[in-house]
């Protein structure tokens, strides 16, 4: 597996929410990547839960030096829907975690990511992994900065089923209207979705280990994985999020194919859902009768499948790496 020479320059937006949290991990301690700024929207969590949680976990990391920022607390249109039945009361599996002293920029989200991809010598990889509101206005706020995001790897839709609804993944779903906006961008664009969310796995007995490491990154890590056994059962649990992180530090893992791709921003059992549109015709969709309808269908990668051992072993082998030898 090649790295990097040069560390990637990445910002990443979160709803931080326990497979977030791992992809903090992840992206803090991986020497592939050299994370700017970490922004903050409404979706696991309220707002003001995820910067808490974000900042404990930049802490316990090691990357106290990160800047952090607040983001939307509502999608563009939809009233704010958390999933504290998937990653609990706080949004971090209810393990009580003391919060952070330090505090996050007093500067919008928006803000920080204009400030972080204008002061970039080198353009700047977006990893939102949480609903794209932020993201979204961003690039309404400054579209010229689009020229200054090498891609954008997010974590959210699905060529196949959902998760929030039978149609609609769950970052896409809390704010259709910001994913249409950010798909139809024309910025370069990696889809890990749900087709791979679920592929990339820590079973109990390697979360009970990282869970007694005295490296607290480690240890989080055990613990938030635990936090997932106790409450869906099985005897893995996904990384989720933070296999969108391993994707930009080594995007020879996924298997994609281009494909353009809209967002359902109308349909009553559908609305959230990411049609891909897999037809391959290029020629008759001159003849397409949506092909003026709406914001213009880009073609993005879409992940279909993941080297999910080598995922794992990328993740497990980097989130190891602050713990004592
Ligand atoms: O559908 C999964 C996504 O929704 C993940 O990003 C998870 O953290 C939640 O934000
Ligand atoms: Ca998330």
């Amino acid at each position: 597996m090649s790295v990097p020479q040069r560390p990637v320059p990445v910002v990443l937006d979160v709803d931080t929410g326990v497979d977030d949290a791992l992809a903090l991990l992840l992206a803090v301690r991986s020497p592939a990547l050299d994370l700017r700024a970490v922004t903050c929207v409404a979706g696991n969590a309220p707002v003001e839960q995820v910067v808490r949680n974000t900042l404990v976990v930049l802490d316990a990391a090691g990357a106290g030096d990160v800047p952090v920022a607040c983001g939307s607390q509502r999608p563009l249109l939809e009233p704010a829907r958390d999933a504290r039945h998937v990653h609990g009361e706080d949004g971090m599996g209810d393990l009580g975690l003391p919060g952070s002293t330090r505090r996050p920029r007093a500067v919008h989200a928006v803000e920080l990511l204009r400030a972080t991809l204008e002061a970039a010598e080198e353009l700047v990889t977006v990893v939102p992994l949480a609903p794209l509101t932020n993201i979204a206005l961003l690039l309404r706020t400054y579209p010229h900065l689009s020229d200054r995001i090498a891609r954008i790897v997010f974590m959210g839709g699905a060529a196949a089923v959902g998760n929030a609804t039978a149609a609609a993944e769950f970052n896409v779903w809390h704010d259709p209207e910001a994913a249409a906006i950010v798909l139809s961008s024309g910025v370069p664009t990696t889809m890990y979705g749900l087709d791979v969310f679920y592929d990339v796995t820590v079973d109990a007995a390697t979360a009970e280990e990282l869970a007694t490491s005295d490296d607290a990154g480690a240890r989080l890590a055990g613990l938030l994985i635990g936090h997932q056994l106790a409450r869906f059962g099985g005897t893995a649990s996904t990384i989720g999020d933070a296999g969108a992180v391993a994707a930009v530090i080594a995007p020879d893992l996924l298997t994609t194919v281009r494909h353009p791709v809209r967002v359902e921003l109308a349909g009553t059992w559908t609305r959230g859902q990411t049609v891909v549109d897999r037809r391959g015709r290029a020629g008759d969709l001159e003849h397409d009768p949506h092909r003026l309808h709406g914001l213009p269908a880009v073609p993005i990668d879409v992940a279909l499948a993941i080297d999910a051992p080598r995922a794992r072993r990328l993740f497990l082998d980097t989130v190891r790496r602050g713990s004592a030898p």
